[in-house]
This record gives structure tokens, sequence and C-alpha cells, in this order.
């Protein structure tokens, strides 16, 4: 069987939380593919002494290896500040597509979280959801999950830079696509966000189930 759920929108609105659960519920594959830029932002950051070479970063991404998503470094703001940045070049998405292309279709389905993954990795996915929550909550959420190194009005800034960032870029931009459903988790607990996105993806399932 091959079934793909697309999950997008911007830092911290529960993409993962959520990916993660429809993945279990369901026995799908799961992709973070904010890892893959965050990997490739932290290397690129490290190897040119703080400044990001274009040309570089796209062979880092060529060059990634699964351990590479494993280093508990790219959870940190400067990751998602160089990931962001890495994000916005088009040799590197370029660099990233096949590899998340053949994930979206691998056997068995999968579940992919991102910014581009219904428009661009898997615009023919048969579940697309586009995850969002206001700003002050997504930083709320953020900084608790950070453990106090930044004050609230830090993230939220962070967050804001990032989503603009992600949103106005001419590569692969932040943007719900068409066809896919609005979860806003502002006012949502967890579980609740959850089963709403369970619903949604069972209801797209080939008549049978998987
Ligand atoms: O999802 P996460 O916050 O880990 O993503 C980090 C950054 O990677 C995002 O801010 C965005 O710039 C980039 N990204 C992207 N396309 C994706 C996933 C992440 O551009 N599919």
């Amino acid at each position: 069987m091959k079934f793909t759920v697309a999950i997008d929108g911007p830092a911290a609105a529960g993409k993962g939380t959520i990916g993660r659960a429809v993945a279990a519920e369901l026995g799908l594959a799961y992709l973070d593919t904010g890892l893959l830029y965050r990997a490739v932002g932290v290397q690129a950051l490290d190897d040119g002494r703080g400044v990001i070479d274009p040309h570089w970063a796209a062979e880092i991404a060529r060059r990634l290896e699964p351990d590479d998503l494993e280093r508990p470094a790219l959870r940190s703001a400067r990751a998602s500040a160089a990931a962001s940045k890495v994000a916005a070049l088009p040799e590197v998405r370029a660099a990233l597509l096949d590899f998340q292309k053949r994930f979206a279709r691998r056997e068995g389905g999968a579940v992919l979280d991102g910014r581009d993954i219904g428009t661009v990795i898997a615009p023919n996915a048969e579940a697309k959801l586009f995850v969002t929550a206001s700003d002050e909550v997504r930083a709320r959420r953020r900084a608790a999950e950070m453990d106090g190194g930044q004050s609230l009005g830090q993230v939220l800034a962070e967050i804001r830079a990032r989503d603009a960032r992600d949103a106005g870029r001419d590569a692969a931009p932040m943007v719900a696509a068409a066809d896919a459903l609005l979860l806003d988790t502002t006012d949502l607990s967890i579980d609740a966000a959850v089963a709403a996105a369970i619903a949604h993806v069972k209801s797209r399932l080939p008549q049978g189930g998987a």
C-alpha cells in the first residue's frame, strides 16, 4: 500500500506531535523533514565558521547520513535559525528532494511533516493537513520545551522571524495546499488536535482501511 500523509505548518504548531501520533496509530513510517534542514544548517555553520556558503551547504545536503539527524544540537535555537537560512537556498532544497519524494511513496505508507510537503514533495498526497496556532501560543509551547534558556519574548521574536523567512522565500515557500485540512491548535489540547488529525487521515484511507 502507498499512502502519504502531508503535514505542513509554521514552527511549533504541533506538526511533530501530530505526525508521530498519526504514524503510530496507522502503522506508517514518519519523517520530520525539518531535521534535514537543521542538520544541513548546523554543519554549514560549523564548517564555515559562522557563514553559510550555498554550494557547500548543498554538498552537505547531498552527503547527509541518517546519523546526522540524531544530534541533540539540532533542536537548539541556533539550529532553527540556520535551518531556515539554508532552507531558502534552491540548491539545498534540490539536493534533499529525491530522498523525501521516495520516502513519501514508500511501501506501507508514510507521514512527513515540514513546510512544503503538500505542495512540492507530495502534491498528490492522499491526506494533507496544515497545522497552525497563534504566534503567542506557539512561542509559549516552544519556550516550555526549551527549558528556560530564552525569554518568552525572544522565542516569540525568533518564531516570527523564521515564519517570515519560510513564508516569504521564493523556493518552496510555506503555504497551505489548497486541498489541505486547516487545523488550528490554538485552543485545542494535544489529545484533541491528534484526534482531529487522525479522524481526517482515516477518512482519506482507501475503502477497507490501511
Ligand atoms: O520543522 P522545523 O521547525 O524543524 O524546521 C526547521 C526549518 O527547516 C524551518 O524553519 C524551515 O525553514 C525549514 N524547513 C523547510 N521545509 C521543510 C521542513 C523544514 O523549509 N519541509
